[in-house]
């Protein structure tokens, strides 16, 4: 249903009653007793996941998604852009990313919410208008003062500006840098903040773990809004990875502390490790979990970096396929929902984080457990790979 304006988020009794009644009992990895309790007691805020409404009659992914030990954030991973919360000028629809939000709650889960200045999933009144710099100024103010005011105090943090560089670390071409020039970025900050001062602003985007002038301009982006006296409190790495591709722990520490020197906190918000071949092999299944594993701990080494949350923690649903061909299963559970060795070997080093202790040895399986003899096989070499990481 659309909504003209904003609307308070209203949840009634009977609306959570029948969420509860629709969600089966919650599900953890037997090895694990959930990332986001694990990371919690390592010291940390969040592990969280994007989450799909499209999703929410899946029985078996609600099962995994709904427990807050597993999955302690959710992200809308489409619900909240634009072109799906604004799509025609001054007419919202709030209906799915509220239903995220009201499950968040439910659940006893964060919110972090994703995303407003964003050149992609714009919509045609957007992307199509014929803008001079005070007519698109006006429907960006009035754009992020409706969403962020819909969802205050809501939401830990939001993604205020996404992915506004191009590679070589300059403004990419958007219909907001092409008419309103960098003050785009300070304005969408100065804009959020007015609405929801207790929300953490963050700039994200992807490629700056990997591209050097991408991070050099993410640093200035983030020097030009302080020096604009606007609100930013993060910065977001997406952390969309390819097997055998991810930068090291020691880079990642490295460049986070780079944004902490500014004086900001640090996320890895989109996290995924693509396998480049499909089936992946063994020796590709174990080096995604070595892969997973070194961002886990990157975050575990920078005390300013407060979470990870991943882009759909099921191959079933990953964007991946759809828009890289050929790639894919990047996911922690694989389409059956069941455990990857990646995910065995992330809450391995999470455990051992919390306890100060090195990971345990690998358990001993005769077969049949949810991971499965891969999993087992696998597991040395994953906990070898950690300590030449
Ligand atoms: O909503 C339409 C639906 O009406 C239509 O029937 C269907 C047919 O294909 O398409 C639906 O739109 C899709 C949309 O997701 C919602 O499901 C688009 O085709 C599809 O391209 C879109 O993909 C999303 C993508 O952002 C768009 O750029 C992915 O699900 C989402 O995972 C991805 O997320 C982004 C982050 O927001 C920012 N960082 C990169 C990340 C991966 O691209």
């Amino acid at each position: 249903m659309l909504l003209l304006l904003t609307s308070g988020l209203l949840v009634s009794a009977s609306t959570l009653l029948a969420e509860r009644q629709q969600t089966p009992p919650a599900a953890v990895a037997p090895e694990s007793q959930g990332l986001h309790r694990l990371m919690v007691n390592a010291g940390k805020l969040y592990f969280g996941t994007a989450i799909e409404t499209n999703n929410f009659n899946d029985r078996p992914y609600r099962a995994i998604a709904d427990n807050p030990d597993e999955f302690g954030m959710y992200v809308p991973e489409n619900s909240q852009k634009w072109e799906a919360i604004q799509p025609r000028q001054g007419v919202f629809s709030f209906d799915a990313a509220d239903s995220v939000a009201r499950l968040a709650k439910t659940n006893g889960q964060l919110f972090r919410c994703h995303t407003l200045t964003w050149h992609s999933q714009l919509p045609p009144f957007v992307q199509n208008g014929t803008w001079t710099r005070a007519t698109l100024t006006a429907v960006l103010t009035a754009h992020i003062t409706s969403v962020v005011t819909h969802y205050k105090s809501l939401c830990y943090a939001w993604d205020v500006v996404n992915e506004a560089l191009a590679e070589n670390g300059t403004l990419r071409a958007s219909v907001f840098s092409q008419i309103l020039g960098p003050s785009f970025l300070p304005l969408s900050f100065s804009v959020a903040g007015a609405a929801d001062p207790s929300a953490k602003l963050y700039y994200n985007d992807f490629n700056l773990e990997t591209t050097p002038a991408k991070a050099a301009g993410a640093l200035r982006i983030v020097q030009q809004i302080q020096a604009a006296a606007a609100p930013i409190h993060g910065i977001g790495f997406q952390a969309h990875f390819r097997v055998g591709q991810t930068p090291n722990r020691t880079a990642l520490v490295t460049l986070q502390n780079r944004f902490v020197a500014l004086g900001l906190e640090t996320s890895f918000t989109e996290l995924d490790v693509a396998h480049l071949t499909l089936p992946a092999n063994a020796t590709a299944v174990a080096r995604q979990a070595t892969d997973y594993v070194g961002v886990v701990q990157a975050c575990l080494d920078v005390p300013r970096c407060v979470g990870i949350v991943v882009w759909q923690f099921t191959d079933k649903y990953s964007w991946i396929p759809n828009t890289f061909p050929g790639l894919g299963d990047a996911c922690l559970f694989d389409r059956d929902f069941k455990p990857k060795p990646a995910y065995t070997a992330v809450a391995s080093v999470l455990a051992a984080a919390a306890t100060g202790r090195p990971p345990p040895p690998p358990p001993q399986r005769s077969g049949g457990s949810r991971v499965g003899m891969l999993g087992g096989l696998l597991w040395p070499v994953v906990v070898a790979g950690l300590f030449v990481w």
